[in-house]
């Protein structure tokens, strides 16, 4: 790569430098980096765009282990999808730290959906029993793919059960999604059969309000929760966050963000000193994660940027030494 050269990369690039076990570890890093405050993390900005219902999050982090500056920029309009477009879309810059200079660019839809989903392979691998077998995953949208393919990664998944407020949707995903992992992926009409059973549940909603009922709940389940970012939103009801040992991807943003928290601190249910851990701090063996077999697990991720400034900088050192992507240099064309 000569100066001044930029590497674009697409999603089929990052799709294919990145299999689901490599971004897990990349997560981990960046978790532990995370609670050892040596990723340099301003609050994101939160941009409204109440017009077209969307919301723009500005993304920045220093990582001086890496030498490496980044912001992503990912815009939610919640309305897309009924236009027929992605829920998301998403990009994400990368910067030497050294000298300012611009490294890559890349397309962060992918990107994002990759590292949230490693997020929660990382939490299950920590959490959730050994021997867990069954899967609910509520939410068959775009990030469904890659919450499945991280938890089938860290455990010998026999079943999963998808719960979709659209049926079709459901029915499609499962039906690509077993040809492709070999797992028998079952379609239910209703969230409770499918939380019932399961040894791990995971929520990937646009939900505002609570997608499964508290009494569903088995003991000795792990729950991941990727879908609410906002505080007075929620995917998780206070019950099972009451009941549960919580564990989050960063303590002051969830604290922020995290409405599943937020909402059962406001009812004077929970308390911020209840979060037994950030999933960095069980990664780097300094908290312990789950202590019985029989209590609930449950980790609430919003996302954070030194996961994708992390997994942004593995990604880029890989294409510019294999040789993928597109170089462009912005000065001379
Ligand atoms: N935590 C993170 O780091 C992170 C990263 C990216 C996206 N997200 C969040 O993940 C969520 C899903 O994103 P996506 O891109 O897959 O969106 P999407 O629109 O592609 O899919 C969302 C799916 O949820 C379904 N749904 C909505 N309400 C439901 C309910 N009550 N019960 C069952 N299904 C329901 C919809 O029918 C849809 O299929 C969003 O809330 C997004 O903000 C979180």
């Amino acid at each position: 790569m000569k100066e001044n050269q930029v590497l674009l990369l697409s999603s089929a690039d990052i799709l294919n430098l990145c299999p689901m076990a490599e971004a897990i570890e990349a997560v981990r890093e960046a978790f532990i980096l995370t609670s050892e405050n040596r990723v340099e993390v301003p609050p994101r900005i939160h941009l409204d765009v109440p017009k077209s219902k969307g919301t723009s999050l500005v993304m920045p982090s220093h990582l001086p282990d890496r030498e490496k500056i980044g912001v992503k920029i990912i815009n939610l309009y919640e309305e897309n999808p009924l236009k027929g477009l992605p829920f998301s879309h998403a990009l994400m810059l990368i910067f030497e730290a050294s000298t300012g200079q611009p490294l890559g660019i890349m397309e962060a839809g992918i990107l994002t959906a990759l590292r949230t989903g490693a997020a929660c392979g990382l939490a299950t691998e920590l959490l959730s029993r050994p021997e867990s077998r069954k899967m609910a995953l509520l939410g068959a949208g775009f990030q469904a793919r890659f919450q499945l393919e991280a938890v089938a990664a860290v455990r010998q998944l026999e079943e999963v059960l998808v719960f979709d407020q659209d049926k079709d949707r459901a029915e499609k995903f499962a039906q690509q999604m077993s040809t492709g992992l070999g797992i028998k992926i079952r379609v239910v009409d209703l969230a409770a059969e499918a939380v019932s059973q399961a040894d791990i549940i995971s929520t990937a909603t646009t939900s505002k309000t609570p997608v499964f009922a508290d009494k569903d709940v088995k003991a000795g389940v792990h729950i991941n929760a990727i879908g609410s970012y906002k505080p007075g939103e929620r995917e998780v009801p206070s019950e099972t966050v009451i009941r549960a040992r919580v564990f989050v991807d960063k303590k002051d943003m969830a604290l922020e963000e995290a409405g599943d928290l937020i909402i059962p601190i406001r009812e004077g249910l929970f308390s911020p000193d209840k979060i037994v851990a950030e999933i960095g701090e069980v990664a780097s063996g300094k908290k312990p994660g789950r202590l019985t077999p029989e209590e609930v697990t449950f980790f609430k991720t919003v996302g954070v940027a030194p996961q994708d400034i992390v997994l942004g900088s593995r990604i880029l050192e890989k294409a510019t030494k294999e040789g993928h992507g597109t170089l462009f240099d912005f000065y001379h064309g």
